[in-house]
C-alpha cells in the first residue's frame, strides 16, 4: 500500500528509521465555475480520492532536506536562504517562506513527498502538496494555524514561488473537503456550503488530454490583468464596483463593450459564470442532472471562445462527448490549454464514453487518453499509522 512505500522511501532517502509524521492532501475537481475565484465569485469545487502523501520528520540544525519520489530528486537547502527554485521543490520552500514571513519559528527537517495525482493534469496537484506542507509543518512544530489561514497560507506560496497569481478555490478544496460533498465557495466572503453530490446512477469521470501547453501559467496571469481591467473601466463610472462580482452584463455593455471588445468578451464570460453557477447549485440539489450537464457544456463554449483558455485537445474531446449516449455535460476544468475535461455521465455509459473517446483521441493526435472516475473524499489530514 501506498503508506508503507511512502515511510519506506522515507528511511531510504533519508537514511535513519525513525517513524515520520504523514500527512495526504487531495487533489480537487470543479463541477462549475471556472475562472471565477480571483474574481470574487462562487466555485463548486470538491477533494478527490488522488493525493499528495508526505512524510516529515525534525532533523538538527536549520537545513530543510526535501525528497520527491516522483523525480527521485534531493534538494537541500538552510532556512535562512530561501529563493524559488523553478522545481518542485518550490511549493513546499514557498510554505516555509510563508510561515517565516509571519513569524512562525521553524527548524531543519526532512520531508518526502509522495503522491498519485497526475502532474499538469488540472487536478491541482501543486496546492495539494502546498497544503499538505503547511499542514505537515503546522502539527510537527505545533504552530496552531486555523486551517482558513493555512489556506492563504499555500495559496501565497504558490503566488510568490511559482509566479502564478492563483485564487483561492485549490488550497480551499484542499484543505476543506468533505466525504461525498461539494462546496459552493463564495470567494469574496468565503462564506461556503457543503452540497451533497446525490448523483444515482451518474459519475463525474475526468479524461486527461496528456498535453500541458506552455503557455498556461503566463497566460493565467494575463486573464487575471484583463479581468481587472474590465473593472477598472467600470469603476470610472460605478466607484463602489471592486471587482466582477458586483459588475452586470449591461455594465459592461455600456461601458466596456465599445472601447474594449477583448476585455468584454473576458469579463462577460466571467458574469456569466457566476449567473450560470447559482442556477447549476440549485440544479445540483434537486437532482436535475440533465439541466446541470447544459450548464457544463455552456461554461466549456464560454471558457473556449471567450475566456480563450481552451485547446484543440479539450475541445476536441467535448464534442466527442456530445456524441456519447448517456453524456450529459462536459467541459474543460481548471486553468486550462491542457490538463482534463469533466464529464458527467451515466454509469452504463461510462466504459463507452473512455473507449471510444479513446480510439478517436489517440487517432487524432497519436496520444494516449487516460481516465479517471473519481470519488469525493474528506480534505487535509494526518495519517494514523
Ligand atoms: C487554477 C487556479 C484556481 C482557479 C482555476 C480556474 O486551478 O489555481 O485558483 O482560478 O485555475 O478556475
Amino acid at each position: 500500500m501506498l503508506i508503507e512505500s511512502v515511510i519506506t522511501s522515507f528511511h531510504t532517502a533519508f537514511g535513519y528509521s525513525a517513524q515520520p509524521l504523514m500527512v495526504r492532501s487531495p487533489g480537487r475537481i470543479n463541477i462549475i465555475g471556472e475562472h471565477t475565484d480571483y474574481n470574487e465569485g462562487f466555485v463548486l469545487p470538491a477533494a478527490i480520492d488522488k493525493c499528495i502523501y508526505m512524510a516529515i520528520d525534525k532533523s538538527p540544525g536549520n537545513i530543510i532536506s526535501l525528497f520527491s519520489v516522483a523525480y527521485q530528486q534531493k534538494y537541500q537547502v538552510s532556512i535562512d536562504d530561501l529563493q524559488p527554485t523553478g522545481t518542485w521543490a518550490s511549493y513546499i520552500l514557498g510554505v516555509a517562506d510563508q510561515l517565516l514571513k509571519r513569524g512562525y519559528p521553524l527548524q531543519g527537517f526532512n520531508l518526502l513527498v509522495d503522491g498519485d495525482i497526475p502532474a499538469g493534469a488540472g487536478l491541482s496537484s501543486s496546492a495539494a502538496v502546498e497544503c499538505a506542507a503547511v499542514f505537515a509543518l503546522n502539527e510537527l512544530f505545533g504552530l496552531g494555524i486555523a486551517k482558513m489561514e493555512m489556506v492563504k497560507i499555500a495559496q501565497e506560496a504558490e503566488q510568490c514561488f511559482a509566479g502564478v497569481m492563483c485564487g483561492i478555490m485549490d488550497q480551499f478544496a484542499s484543505i476543506f473537503g468533505r466525504k461525498d460533498q461539494v462546496i459552493k465557495l463564495d470567494c469574496h466572503t468565503l462564506a461556503h456550503e457543503y452540497i451533497p453530490l446525490k448523483m444515482e446512477g451518474y459519475k463525474m469521470v475526468l479524461l486527461n488530454t496528456n498535453v500541458q501547453h506552455s503557455l498556461s501559467s503566463s497566460a493565467y496571469n494575463t486573464r487575471r490583468e484583463q479581468c481587472a481591467e474590465g473593472v477598472a473601466l467600470v469603476k470610472k463610472q460605478y466607484p463602489a464596483v471592486n471587482s466582477l462580482r458586483d459588475v452586470t452584463i449591461r455594465m459592461l455593455d455600456k461601458l466596456v463593450a465599445p472601447l474594449h471588445p477583448l476585455i468584454y468578451k473576458r469579463c462577460q464570460y466571467v458574469v456569466g459564470e457566476n449567473i450560470r453557477l447559482l442556477k447549476a447549485c440549485e440544479e445540483l440539489k434537486q437532482g436535475k442532472l440533465k439541466s446541470l450537464g447544459k450548464e457544463m457544456f455552456l461554461t466549456h463554449e464560454g471558457l473556449s471562445r471567450d475566456y480563450e483558455v481552451s485547446c484543440k485537445e479539450l475541445d476536441f474531446l467535448v464534442e466527442a462527448a456530445k456524441n456519447i449516449p448517456g453524456v450529459l455535460g462536459a467541459r474543460m476544468m481548471g486553468a486550462g490549454f491542457g490538463g482534463c475535461t469533466i464529464n458527467l455521465v451515466q454509469d452504463g455509459a461510462i466504459d463507452r464514453l473512455v473507449n471510444e473517446l479513446a480510439s478517436q483521441y489517440k487517432k487524432k493526435f497519436g496520444i494516449a487518453l487516460d481516465s479517471y472516475t473519481v470519488s469525493i473524499e474528506n480534505g487535509t489530514s494526518v495519517l494514523e499509522q
